[in-house]
């Protein structure tokens, strides 16, 4: 039992020191990269202009998802498919390599700064 509390707490240290990957984005910045002029303009053209229509339902929203999770999403389509923590799909994989680390949290703080119809509860 000793044991167990050991593994447990060193499991809860190693979390809280973990490098978080806090979403605090640029709105502004994210929103010009997925204008249609921006670098990821082609974004729109799945996930919609308001990215709250997605052209086929298998494809999600992004409108007003909370950021910390979008910004994570995109990490693990960069991490790629290869690690256990990673996300394969062979689109999103290729959307975010030229990613940078900032372009990925601006990116996720405008999306979630966008009206949702999916039901959020921050
Ligand atoms: C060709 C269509 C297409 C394009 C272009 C595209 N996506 Fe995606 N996106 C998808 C699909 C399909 C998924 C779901 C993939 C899965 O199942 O993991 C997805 C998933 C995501 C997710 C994860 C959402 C969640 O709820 O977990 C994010 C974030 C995302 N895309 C952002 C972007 C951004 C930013 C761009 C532009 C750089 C982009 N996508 C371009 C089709 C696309």
């Amino acid at each position: 039992m000793e044991q167990f509390s050991k593994i447990l707490a060193a499991g809860v240290l190693s979390c809280a020191f973990a490098p978080l990957a806090l979403a605090s984005g640029n709105v502004n910045n994210g929103k010009a990269l997925l204008a249609p002029d921006g670098k990821f303009a082609v974004c729109a053209s799945c996930h919609g202009k308001d990215f709250n229509s997605p052209i086929t339902d298998a494809y999600p929203k992004l409108a007003g998802q909370h950021p910390d999770y979008l910004a994570h999403a995109l990490r693990a389509y960069k991490r790629s498919a290869n690690l256990a923590d990673g996300r394969k799909h062979p689109v999103m994989n290729g959307m975010v390599a030229p990613m940078t680390e900032d372009e990925m949290d601006d990116i996720a703080a405008y999306l979630g700064s966008l009206p949702a119809t999916i039901e959020t509860h921050k």
